[in-house]
């Protein structure tokens, strides 16, 4: 019996959370080959520090996929790639479902074509809209408040369709935020523009920024600060492997969340993110921005028991820690 483990595809590899679900692939013994257009992607991390082969190339170029497809032998595709900042999608939705929802599209029917029939797919909690019940489990109603949110929904219906006429199996993770990187200090999150939390208050902590606003101080959370639910990317990327394993035994199409199950308010996270850097983060304090909810937090009971998954780094201080590192490696301890 052979012990080469499979070849894997990872759509948008160069990214923040597909450069970790890479580097989790490599560790579990899987051949990887990323795709990614390099729109946002960051082919260094690829190229030399994963030293894994990269295409560089778009998921809806239906000629290189079919060329791909043929000429080697894919086990199973990870899509990452798509363009994530809600705000952008809502001023310019068709620039989202086009990559979101039409790339996905155009991905999914070069598999098919040529056979490959397991998905692990990056969906999000944004499809859940406003909490009714705290933590959010999978049967949470769906709400999403922006075409960014509404393209993921769309690729998880795509998905439960193609399931059912084409037997595509796939598991959709829908991520809290993801958070933190590679304790090795070598991958991390550099999205330009930056939205997220943790990296904007490190970013200010070097003196990138000048300050760093906090939307909503008088929300009904202890603090008054939003409560937001933070999951390391190690973690996610560990989850990736275990439902790429879960498919390839077999495994029914299903989704799962993917979080902390915790919640952080944003003055927590400032606060850890001083004590962490030991140095100075001005805070501007602005008013509530619209559809932002209180508080987000995600049930991962379900991707506990079904596939086993156990998040080692829920701790804030490791996420900040870890997240610090590298931003001083890569950004300058100045
Ligand atoms: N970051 C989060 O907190 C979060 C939360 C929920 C869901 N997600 C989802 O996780 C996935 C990865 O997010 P990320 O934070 O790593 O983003 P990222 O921007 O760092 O990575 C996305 C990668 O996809 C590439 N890409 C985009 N469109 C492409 C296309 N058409 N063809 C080929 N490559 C393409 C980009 O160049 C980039 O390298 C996304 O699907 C995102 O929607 C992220």
């Amino acid at each position: 019996m052979s012990l080469v483990k499979p070849t894997i595809l990872v759509t948008g590899g160069a990214g923040y959370i597909g450069s970790h679900a890479v580097l989790a692939l490599q560790k579990a013994g899987y051949e990887v080959i990323v795709l990614d257009n390099l729109s946002y992607g960051h082919p260094e991390l690829i190229q030399e520090v994963l030293k894994v082969e990269l295409i560089v190339g778009d998921t809806s170029d239906r000629a290189l996929l079919a060329n791909l497809f043929a000429s080697r032998e894919i086990a199973a595709v990870m899509h990452f790639a798509a363009f994530i900042a809600v705000g952008e999608s809502v001023v310019e939705p068709a620039k989202y479902y086009h990559n979101n929802v039409v790339g996905t599209l155009t991905l999914l029917e070069a598999m098919l074509a040529a056979g490959v029939k397991k998905f692990v797919f990056s969906s999000t909690c944004a499809i859940y809209g406003m909490p009714k019940e705290v933590p959010m489990t999978e049967t949470h109603p769906h709400d999403p408040l922006s075409p960014y949110a509404a393209s993921k929904e769309m690729v998880e219906r795509i998905l439960a369709d193609f399931d059912g006429a084409y037997g595509l199996k796939s598991v959709a993770f829908r991520y809290f935020n993801a958070s933190g990187a590679d304790p090795s200090g070598l991958l991390g999150e550099d999205h330009n523009p930056e939205t997220h939390l943790i990296p904007l208050a490190l970013l200010t902590a070097l003196g990138k920024r000048q300050s760093l606003s906090i939307f909503g101080t008088d929300y009904p959370t202890p603090d008054g600060t939003a409560i937001r639910d933070y999951i390391h990317v190690s973690d996610l990327a560990d989850a990736h492997v275990l439902g790429l394993e879960y498919l390839l035994a077999g495994g029914n199409s299903d989704v799962f969340n993917l979080g902390n199950g915790n919640g952080f308010s944003v003055r927590e996270v400032i606060d850890t993110a001083r004590k962490v850097t030991s140095r100075e983060i001005p805070v501007v304090e602005s008013p509530r921005r619209a559809g932002d909810a209180p508080i987000l937090v995600g049930s991962t009971q379900k991707a506990r028991e079904i596939l086993g998954w156990n998040p080692q780094y829920a701790d804030l201080t490791t996420i900040v820690s870890h997240a610090w590192q590298w931003h001083q490696k890569r950004h300058g301890n100045s």
